[in-house]
């Protein structure tokens, strides 16, 4: 294999493989801005120079000539290479700048050049924390600016688009923004206008930024030019926690990071995961905020004897529960699954179903055909219809459960994190003589309106479970936010910032206003089977999953660990169990 010589360690590579991405994978770092590997390489940044080598090769024999103590003649390049397009070749030797002087001055020299006209406002920009430019001033720019003149001024807070705003005095001109547009949506709607130091990225004049995956540039710029119209101004990046996960709007499962402040969702931006999203994700993902903090419920209802809704205890809830399912024969039960649901609180249902001697539950699709794009965005608007469909949890046949419900076959409904009526399965005069029973995320949930039982769901941001891709792969989430109940020191996956990891309740800020009155379907469901004489003894999801992968042909081996950080693909069941 062939060889090259980093800071005088020798490595082996592929080859193709070019400087700077070989040296990333290998934990050498080396400071860059314009570089992506998922782009083409534009080398224009001029942050990532190396010194760089070649053996002197004696022409009369075709080997390398050696000096007096043995060691091979390096003919070192007469001006430093950027390592990000340097292709290795077999005996180069480099220096980076942890070896070389010279590399050294280089990086303090064009980090100081870039800072001539970059306005030094980090105090008040929303990328300070995260900033690569930032971080690799610190790390390896001048110690001070000798600049004393006027900065150059371009155009500051532009909507680029709905959801893009640029601050031009900022840009490096990395051109990264304008390649995302151009080498991966394709929509070529960024291009850089005006020369030299008055250069920046633009759209065409009357052109709106409004690419569906416009937000990407955002993750990718990197200086705080293009900013969250949503986000900005909201958080500092160091007062949030970041929780990995998923996002839940469709079937393909993009991995993503949740951010938290004070137990409210700030912003979802993506995660790395080669099989599933690599680094992107759709802005209508990344728009979803607001579905985790408003509109949340008080806490478990019951329906009085005048019919309304009341606020009650959780135990209550449970007992009204427990006694409606015990009121009557399985067979005039109706289970409904929930495609937005997990893995862990389906089969938890699956089971009471079972032991109740019901019928399997169901699920409702939610499937918007036509809606889809092909890449990140499916038709199918749930995040877990092939984990029900592995579990045996099939598709509604609305017309026989219609039936049933009009012909008082069915006497109880219980609906797990779903909304039947909105889904259009039944209209609320349909369930007029039906106790329907209903975990539910949102007070805003229609079937509310003749729920008898109503149980506050915690969402994918507030519980631990699995949830199956379009592709079968398994993949588990972690509580990015606490809810009330939760010990948050004591839940030890979930996100934690740094005021949650030092901050005791006694402090000033700790606030639990904003911890919604919810339950996990893994401490509900179990707690209802009690109430009936069912025993589910579990010591949580994890324990679950695991039952599910020795038990379940279909999950056959997806533990958490197995899991881990980027999914478990499962084996192909062909067509849904
Ligand atoms: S706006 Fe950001 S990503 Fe675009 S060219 Fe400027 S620095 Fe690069
Ligand atoms: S990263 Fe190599 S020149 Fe920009």
């Amino acid at each position: 294999m062939p060889k090259v010589t980093i800071d005088g360690k020798v490595y082996e590579f592929e080859p193709g493989e070019r400087l700077l991405q070989f040296c990333l994978d290998h934990g050498l770092e080396i400071p860059h801005f314009c570089y992506h590997p998922a782009m083409s390489i534009p080398a224009n940044c001029r942050q990532c120079l190396v010194e760089v080598g070649m053996p002197e090769i004696d022409r009369a024999t075709g080997k390398p000539r050696l000096d007096e103590e043995g060691q091979p003649i390096i003919r070192w390049f007469p001006k430093l290479q950027t390592s990000c397009s340097t292709q290795l070749a077999d005996g180069m030797v480099v220096r980076t700048h942890r070896t070389s002087d010279k590399v050294q001055k280089a990086h303090e020299d064009n980090l100081e050049l870039m800072l001539i006209n970059h306005p030094l406002d980090c105090p008040i920009c929303d990328q300070a924390g995260e900033c690569p430019l930032q971080i690799q001033t610190f790390k390896y720019g001048p110690e001070g600016s000798r600049f004393e003149f006027l900065k150059v001024h371009k155009p500051k807070h532009v909507r680029l688009g709905p959801h893009v705003m640029l601050d031009a005095e900022r840009c490096i001109n990395c051109t990264r923004c304008v390649r995302f547009t151009d080498e991966i949506s394709k929509s070529h709607q960024l291009t850089i206008v005006s020369r030299g130091d008055k250069n920046y990225p633009l759209t065409a004049p009357g052109e709106v930024f409004d690419d569906p995956y416009s937000m990407n540039v955002i993750d990718l710029c990197p200086v705080g030019a293009l900013t969250d119209a949503h986000f900005r101004f909201k958080a500092r990046v160091w007062e949030m926690s970041k929780t990995p996960s998923i996002t839940v709007d469709c079937s393909k499962g993009t991995n993503c990071f949740y951010w938290v402040r004070d137990n409210l969702i700030m912003r979802i931006t993506p995660r790395q995961n080669m099989q599933v999203n690599e680094y992107w994700m759709p802005d209508s993902a990344r728009l979803n905020v607001e579905m985790f903090n408003e509109n949340r419920p008080e806490g478990p209802q019951v329906r009085n004897s005048e019919g309304k809704l009341t606020l009650t205890t959780w135990e209550e809830a449970y007992r009204q529960a427990a006694e409606a399912l015990s009121q009557v024969k399985g067979t005039q039960i109706a289970f409904l699954g929930s495609a937005y649901a997990t893995v862990e609180d389906n089969y938890l249902l699956r089971q009471l179903a079972l032991r109740l001697k019901a019928r399997v539950p169901r699920y409702i699709p939610h499937v918007e055909p036509g809606t889809g794009d092909g890449w990140l965005v499916t038709d199918d608007k749930t995040p877990n219809a092939q984990g029900c469909e592995r579990l045996g949890i099939l598709p509604v046949e609305v017309e026989e459960l219609r039936r049933g419900v009009r012909e008082g076959r069915i006497k109880v409904l219980y609906i797990l994190e779903d909304d039947p009526v909105a889904a259009g399965v039944f209209s609320p005069d349909d369930l007029r003589d039906v106790t329907v029973i209903l975990h539910h995320y949102h007070s805003t949930n229609q079937t509310l309106a003749v729920a008898d039982v109503a149980l506050p769901a915690a969402m994918v941001v507030e519980t631990i479970g699995t949830y199956v891709n379009e592709d079968g792969i398994a993949q588990r989430v972690r509580p990015a936010k606490a809810i009330q109940g939760w010990n948050r020191t004591l839940m030890m996956e979930m996100g934690k910032s740094r005021l949650d990891w030092h901050g005791t309740p006694f402090d000033r800020w700790y606030n639990e206003e904003n911890m919604v009155n919810c339950r996990t379907g893994w401490e509900a469901i179990p707690a209802i089977a009690q109430r009936l004489g069912i025993t589910m003894r579990y010591q949580g999801p994890r324990h679950i999953m695991r039952e599910i992968a020795e038990r379940e042909p279909a999950f056959r081996g997806a533990t958490y660990e197995a899991m881990g950080l980027l999914g478990y693909k499962l084996e192909d069941v062909g067509q849904p169990v």
